[in-house]
């Protein structure tokens, strides 16, 4: 297979690659589970009810259990963030007693007040509490309607983010004064409540949610001082909605604003082709310019770029969703390309798994690739030891801890419904073996600060984050059930992993149309590139090509994504 090598040309062009496309099915047809998945079903299982039952020993109606010191903290405002992110688990593993009992807290949580001193967070309440409250009253029948109204009692004070003129939110709210407490935002923050606040819109039959939260995820827009089509930077300004910054990635900050680019005109097949050209653009301009081969190894990652526009060699734990995410996405536009990166993601992803003393990745990591940009990763020079494990594992870790994230799990999940191959069944189980191995701990599962410590006295991370339930093992037990049970053609999941009803997949997402980054008249010498350019510029002449000299770059913006759309 041949890589793209990032580019040092990027340019500002348009190739329109008209072709129709027809929503194809995620997953395999005729998937069949071997005689041993019921076993690593239960191994999962168990791990579920244990890590439950300490929480609810130990911290029951607080937000996270701390399975070290058997207490709690309140990370989430104390309103029992891991009792609703662990509800739509329960619903899927049967466990009707405890779901029973959380839908019954659920109900009576009073999202008027932060029950900590800290104000509120706008995304994480969102994915977490929304999420799970809406997903949860959709499994159940539809009937609960207190977890309705209980959204929508948080989603009404959360409202109040959208301040002035501004199509962004802030990302915090003071509830007391119910008054915006930060003044700045990111393109994940911004992105990554259409899937939540529609359904709301749904079940309240009240537009507003959907308005809100449909104006703000399309705001993010290219930097032009950047300039990589498609990929807006990280920071966004949301008393302006301007970027800030330029940093492009598809790890934290920026992530789940790409992710539901193309899950929420799946969850709505809705036939505005906005949604699904954007995502389609990103992922076309991340394969010209972000894609990674390691020297050694030959591992493929998705590098950054930064805002002095060089690519960086880094990666993270977060982003490894973006292998799940092409996969899924290159199915519904049909474009196996796509599904082909995307399951090679999946590879490099985990290769930071299968390469550390306890099978579980770190939380940051670097390569070396060679080509222009050689093995920049805007960090420190690599130590001795990291010098050693890059030459035998084509990745070095840059942050080591795992806390319990569920991402490369997640792909692993993907790529096994809609490949039907049995070694992600394997690398599951891997990981399964690796938890009760290295996590377990006397009343719980913690993390670990060194993965690549498996010594006996290696020390744990005193967290057990609400998304422990939510994610990790909602994903790993899915991979082990029936395939019809929470098809990938029948449900969206939220980037919580609250599955939620899909329709019927629509012959056709997106247009087809996918503006390119690529060059498509090299004979325009005038089409600044980043030599010409300069890696310390700011901002930079609009391509005179498209005739908006002298309009500001937030006008240009604007005016050149309508001409695109
Ligand atoms: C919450 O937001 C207010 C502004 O409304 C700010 O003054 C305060 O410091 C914030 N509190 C915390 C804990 O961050
Ligand atoms: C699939 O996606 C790739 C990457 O964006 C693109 O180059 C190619 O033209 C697409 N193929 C089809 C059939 O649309
Ligand atoms: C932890 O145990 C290993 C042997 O398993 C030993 O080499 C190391 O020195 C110990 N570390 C500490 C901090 O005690």
């Amino acid at each position: 297979m041949v890589y793209l090598r990032p580019s040092r040309v990027v340019l500002l062009g348009l190739s329109l690659s008209a072709s129709s496309v027809l929503g194809g099915s995620i997953q395999k047809n005729d998937l069949s589970l071997p005689a041993d998945a019921q076993t690593n079903r239960d191994r999962v299982k168990n791990i579920f009810t244990t890590s439950y039952n300490a929480y609810k020993d130990h911290a029951f109606g607080h937000d996270d259990y701390t399975p070290i010191s058997k207490s709690f903290t309140d990370s989430r405002n104390g309103w029992g963030a891991s009792i609703i992110d662990a509800m739509s688990t329960m619903w899927v593993m049967d466990l009707t007693d405890d779901l029973n009992e959380a839908i019954d807290f659920a109900s009576k949580i009073d999202f008027s007040k932060s029950n900590t001193q800290d104000n509120v967070s706008v995304f994480e309440s969102t994915i977490r509490y929304i999420g799970g409250l809406l997903s949860t009253y959709e499994l159940t029948g539809k009937k609960n309607q207190a977890l309705v109204d209980k959204a929508k009692q948080l989603a009404d004070k959360l409202s109040q983010a959208w301040v002035g003129n501004s199509d962004i939110p802030y990302g915090h709210i003071d509830f007391t004064t119910n008054s915006p407490a930060r003044d700045s935002s990111n393109i994940a923050e911004a992105g990554t409540l259409t899937m939540e606040w529609w359904a709301l819109s749904k079940y309240t039959n009240d537009q507003k949610y959907t308005q809100l939260a449909e104006k703000s995820a399309r705001q993010p827009v290219i930097d032009i001082s950047c300039m990589l089509t498609g990929l807006p930077g990280q920071g966004i300004d949301p008393s302006t909605g301007n970027p800030v910054g330029g940093y492009v990635t598809w790890g934290g900050g920026s992530d789940s604003y790409f992710e539901y680019l193309i899950k929420y005109p799946r969850l709505t097949n809705t036939d505005d082709d906005f949604w699904t050209d954007m995502w389609s653009t990103a992922v076309d301009s991340s394969i010209k310019t972000l894609l990674s081969v390691s020297d050694v190894g030959n591992h493929l990652y998705l590098a950054d770029y930064d805002s002095s526009r060089r690519i960086r060699h880094v990666g993270s734990h977060l982003a490894c969703f973006y292998g799940g995410n092409w996969i899924m996405g290159g199915k519904l536009t049909n474009n196996e390309t796509i599904v082909n990166y995307g399951l090679e993601l999946v590879e490099g992803c985990w290769n930071t798994y299968s390469s550390t003393a306890t099978g579980i990745g770190p939380e940051s990591f670097a390569w070396k690739s060679s080509g222009p940009d050689g093995d920049y990763t805007g960090g420190s020079t690599p130590s001795a030891a990291q010098e050693a494990f890059y030459a035998q594992h084509g990745f070095y870790p840059t942050s080591s801890f795992y806390i319990l994230r569920p991402e490369v799990l997640e792909s692993n999940f993907y790529a096994w419904r809609a490949t039907g191959d049995t070694k992600y069944l394997d690398r599951a189980a891997q990981a399964i073996s690796s938890f009760e191995k290295y996590l377990k701990v006397d009343e719980g599962f913690a993390g670990l600060t060194n993965v690549d410590d498996n010594s006996a006295n290696a020390t744990k991370v005193d967290d057990m984050e609400s998304f422990w339930f939510a994610e990790v093992l909602k994903y790993l037990y899915l991979t082990f059930d029936d395939p019809s049970h929470v098809s990938l053609d029948e449900y969206v999941f939220n980037t919580e992993a609250h599955p939620f009803q899909a329709p019927s997949a629509k012959e056709k997402y997106g247009t087809g149309v996918t503006p390119s980054s690529a060059p498509q008249q090299p004979e325009q010498s005038s089409t600044p590139t980043v030599s010409d350019v300069g890696p310390a510029a700011t901002t930079s002449p609009m391509p005179s090509s498209l005739g908006l000299g002298g309009l500001g770059i937030r006008d240009a913006v604007k005016l050149f994504r309508k001409d695109l759309w």
